[in-house]
């Protein structure tokens, strides 16, 4: 799937990104083995933060005020994520959000144990500057590019 959006504040940019937590959950839960990756790439101040706590707060987890700029990632165990489409227990347990901005090379994300986070199926694990780890990101990634535009407006890709 395809999709561009333009949003031009800070809450709609939140909505999106909470619409497409909802969407993800519901077309990925079931399918695939690994986990769910969501990379977002984009430059400073574009917005990747400021979407990604909108789609945590989505899968029930609500973030403290420390950006994990300060950590390469953060673990949060979700609780109660609404069921599937039949009725069934969600098959996600834990978010994981990184932000790679400030290692050197893929080898640092590897050494924390990348490959195992993202092949175990109860995670789904959002990457803010995935342009720094393209090279390690699954091929069953979906893409996000948000595109700062002028003032308040963003362009949001969705590729999945
Ligand atoms: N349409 C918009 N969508 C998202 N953020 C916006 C928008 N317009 C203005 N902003 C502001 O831009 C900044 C984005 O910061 P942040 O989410 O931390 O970006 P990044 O993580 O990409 O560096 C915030 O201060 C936010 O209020
Ligand atoms: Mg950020």
């Amino acid at each position: 799937m395809q999709k561009s959006f333009i949003s031009h504040n800070q809450e709609e940019t939140e909505n999106f990104a909470k619409e497409l937590a909802s969407d993800i959950l519901s077309e990925k839960n079931s399918a695939g083995q690994g986990a769910i990756v969501v990379a977002l790439f984009g430059d400073l101040g574009a917005g990747k933060t400021t979407f990604a706590r909108a789609f945590a707060e989505a899968l029930g987890v609500k973030e403290k005020a420390k950006s994990p700029t300060f950590i390469i990632f953060r673990k949060s165990r979700i609780k109660n994520l609404p069921a599937g489409e039949a009725g069934q227990e969600s098959r996600i347990k834990n978010f994981y959000h990184f932000d790679v901005y400030r290692i050197h090379n893929e080898k640092e994300i590897l050494n924390l144990g990348w490959e195992e986070i993202i092949s175990n199926p109860q995670n789904i694990v959002l990457v803010e500057w995935a342009e720094k780890i393209e090279k390690i990101l699954p091929d069953s990634a979906i893409r996000i590019e948000i595109k700062h535009l002028k003032d308040n407006e963003r362009e949001i890709a969705v590729n999945f």
